[in-house]
């Protein structure tokens, strides 16, 4: 076992809730393969965060397939402002701490607070998320898998606690289709992937589930069956042109995946449950 599982395994003895962060975008593909294993039985909570940058009849879809599986799940966005959304939060965390409480009803004990924590692969928005719940910037972290750091507990409410350093776990980067993923929603850096690549699969994705997007963003008349024709003619559109005329198709696909990342394209998902 890797020291960061071992890490997340032996703070997670210490709560009674987990809250597993998802990108709304991607719920699969931000998902660390081992989750399962790693979580067993522990109360847990499905955020789907950055619900602002998905599209929302795909987000209520993900909702109802967690719900079917028997887990508690809900869309969130961390970087709103406002407090009712955390109130949600709190709600789902004592629904997923209901027998836990039950057991300490039936014992007397009322001294301990529910404690959670949150697990999620890097750029889900841990930091962001736990931000949002304390309202000031104190859970700061860095990339590094597993905590790090000295345990400290942020009280939520009057009975909930809140484990101030994330769990960071992987996603399947080994899987292509996640590695696509997780590059046009920005979760891995422009050095590691094939962007033209990406670029080009991006494309076919976008024109099967929304082409009137890509044809209002890029002003289109239509889109042309061929992608690199497509990518030309975003291209010209956005006056890539080098020397004699002709695209810069590396620019025009920067701009694609820049915006798509950036949710100038509007709010897309990319992963669907299949029902
Ligand atoms: P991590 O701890 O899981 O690695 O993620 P982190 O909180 O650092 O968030 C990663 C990026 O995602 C940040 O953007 C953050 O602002 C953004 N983010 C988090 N939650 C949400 C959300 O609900 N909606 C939207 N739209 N964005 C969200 P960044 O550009 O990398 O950093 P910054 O410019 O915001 O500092």
């Amino acid at each position: 076992m890797t020291k960061a599982k071992r890490l997340i395994i032996e703070n997670l003895s210490l709560v009674h809730v987990v809250i597993e962060l998802l990108d709304a975008r991607i719920p699969i593909s931000s998902r660390n393969p081992d989750i399962e294993n790693i979580v067993q039985d522990k109360p847990r909570i499905i955020v789907l965060n950055k619900a602002d940058m998905a599209d929302e009849k795909v987000t209520q879809q993900w909702i109802k397939y967690f719900t079917n599986q028997g887990k508690i799940a809900l869309a969130y966005q961390s970087t709103a402002k406002g407090t009712q959304n955390s109130k949600k939060i709190m709600e789902a965390i004592k629904l997923a701490a209901k027998v836990e409480l039950e057991r300490r009803e039936r014992k007397g004990i009322r001294s301990q607070n529910i404690r959670t924590m949150v697990l999620g692969v890097p750029n889900v928005g841990k930091s962001t998320f736990i931000n949002a719940l304390v309202k000031k910037s104190i859970a700061k972290t860095g990339d590094k898998p597993g905590i790090t750091r000295g345990k400290q507990w942020i009280k939520l409410s009057g009975e909930l606690d809140l484990l101030d350093t994330p769990g960071i776990l992987w996603p399947k980067f080994e899987d292509p289709e996640v590695g696509f993923k997780l590059a046009v929603t920005g979760a891995i850096s422009d050095q590691v992937f094939d962007w033209m690549k990406v670029t080009l699969d991006l494309l076919i994705l976008l024109k099967e589930y929304y082409p009137s997007t890509l044809k209002e963003r890029f002003k289109l008349d239509e889109l042309p069956e061929d992608n690199s024709e497509l990518l030309e003619l975003i291209g010209i559109k956005r006056g890539c042109l080098i020397k004699g005329g002709e695209v810069d198709t590396e620019k025009a696909a920067g701009i694609v995946l820049q915006e798509c990342r950036t949710g100038k394209l509007g709010a897309i998902s990319f992963d669907r449950p299949i029902i």
